[in-house]
């Protein structure tokens, strides 16, 4: 049975979220919904999801002692990880001590916090499809690298990053220099590593979200969304849609590599609970072949589009897998994301043309509220439902195009 308590008050549930932009954003309000107190924790003053946020706190949630001080000051019933870059170590620490439980499971957290511990359980421990790969530390040992085993055109990323950042295609050796210094220069923590990657010829990729909820006999069960189909430009969303249409073959292998990657990463510490949560799994497929690529732990970017078109978002099956509760992937309508970017450099920004993007029939708009804005930052998201996949894909990027970022 799951009890849940009325916030600010001596029996509140209470949920910290380790990172707070839009995606930790939706979530709080998905938990602010069932009445549980919330603690919003980033690396900067008014990230989005402090703003909706019972508390608010900023520390470098890298740094173990302010983790560490954080979390047995409030002493939350859950913590959730909303980015990577968290001393995982430190979590890991406190839950084997009992002091708290992590989403899923601080293990999770750690693997799948640079590219190397989640491809290497993918890869080596399952025996998973991936691209073929090799890790390096410097400039010479990713030329041999390419050199003896991934050949070209091949793909450099720094182990730590997101969004598509210190990423690079080298089409030939001319190309591994500038890859080199462009992942040194975009990595989120300056630890000097790459994994190099052949590149897979895909026809398409998805995120299938992966949900592990408690049934009501209280084992796990995993659940799986509609698989979203997404468009990356230099490593980064702008577009996505559900459902991506599937060959039946594929769909069963997608859900295959997924329901055994989310196992893994859910299985209990020792005297703890089973890891619950909803999961991204990104996926490469070409025909009736699926790639295994990587997995955020946690509601995933290009799965914003679900907040048109699922009956429960990805944010609501989180909070809700996470509390213990049922939860459901029924498909609402078919429908569509596009990401509304910066555009310019500085603070306070003011949109115009929102009346305008909200005259496409079907629309709906998130404004994440960041307090900064850059050229490349995505700012807010448009989003378009449609019986045909087809026409909410062009309202939805019809929609973000109507709206201008501009300096106030
Ligand atoms: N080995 C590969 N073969 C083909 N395409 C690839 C490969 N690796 C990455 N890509 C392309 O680059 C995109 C971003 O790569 P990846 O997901 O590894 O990086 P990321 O920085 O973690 O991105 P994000 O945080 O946006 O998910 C992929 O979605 C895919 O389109
Ligand atoms: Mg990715």
């Amino acid at each position: 049975m799951t009890t849940l308590g009325t916030p600010l008050s001596a029996h509140a549930t209470r949920v910290m979220l380790l990172g707070s932009g839009e995606l930790g954003k939706e979530v709080l309000i998905a938990l602010q919904r069932l009445g549980v107190e919330t603690i919003a924790v980033d690396r900067y003053e008014g990230a989005p999801g402090q703003q909706v946020a019972h508390h608010a706190h900023t520390i470098a949630m890298s740094d173990p002692q302010q983790l560490k001080a954080l979390i047995e000051a409030e002493r939350p019933m859950l913590v959730v990880p909303e980015i990577e870059a968290i001393a995982t170590s430190m979590l890991e620490e406190l839950e084997a001590a009992g002091v708290v439980r992590v989403i899923p499971t601080a293990r999770a957290a750690r693997l799948t916090m640079d590219r190397e511990g989640i491809r290497r359980l993918a890869a080596e421990t399952l025996g998973l499809p991936t691209s073929p790969y090799v890790f390096a530390d410097t400039l010479e040992a990713l030329r041999a690298a390419i050199d003896t085993k991934i050949g070209y055109p091949c793909i450099v990323k720094p182990v730590m990053s997101s969004s598509g950042k210190g990423q690079s295609r080298l089409e030939g050796p001319a190309d591994v220099q500038r890859a080199w210094d462009h992942a040194m220069a975009g990595g989120r923590v300056s630890h000097g590593r790459v994994i190099v990657e052949g590149v897979v010829d895909f026809d398409y990729e998805i995120t299938l979200l992966t949900v592990r909820a408690l049934a009501a006999e209280g084992c796990v069960e995993t659940h799986f969304c509609e698989p979203i189909g997404h468009l990356q430009v230099h490593g980064d969303y702008v577009e996505s849609w559900q459902p991506q249409p599937m060959n039946a073959v594929a769909l069963r292998r997608a859900r295959e590599i997924a329901k055994a990657v989310t196992d893994n990463l859910g299985l209990a510490a020792p005297g703890r609970p089973e890891g619950v949560g909803l999961f991204g799994v990104e996926l490469f497929v070409r025909g009736e072949q699926v790639w295994f690529s990587e997995i955020s732990p946690r509601p995933h970017d290009t799965g914003m589009v679900t907040m048109i078109t699922q009956w429960q978002s990805e944010f609501e099956l989180h909070a809700r897998a996470i509390l213990g509760l049922p939860v459901s992937t029924a498909l609402k309508s078919p429908g569509a994301s596009a990401v509304i970017y910066g555009g310019v450099d500085a603070k306070g920004i003011v949109f115009d043309g929102i009346d305008a993007a909200l005259r496409v029939p079907g629309t709906e708009l998130r404004l994440f509220g960041k307090p900064e804005s850059f050229v490349k930052r995505r700012m807010g998201v448009a989003l378009a439902f449609h019986a045909d996949v087809e026409v909410a894909r062009a309202r939805a990027a019809q929609a973000a195009a109507c709206v201008v970022p501009r300096a106030a």
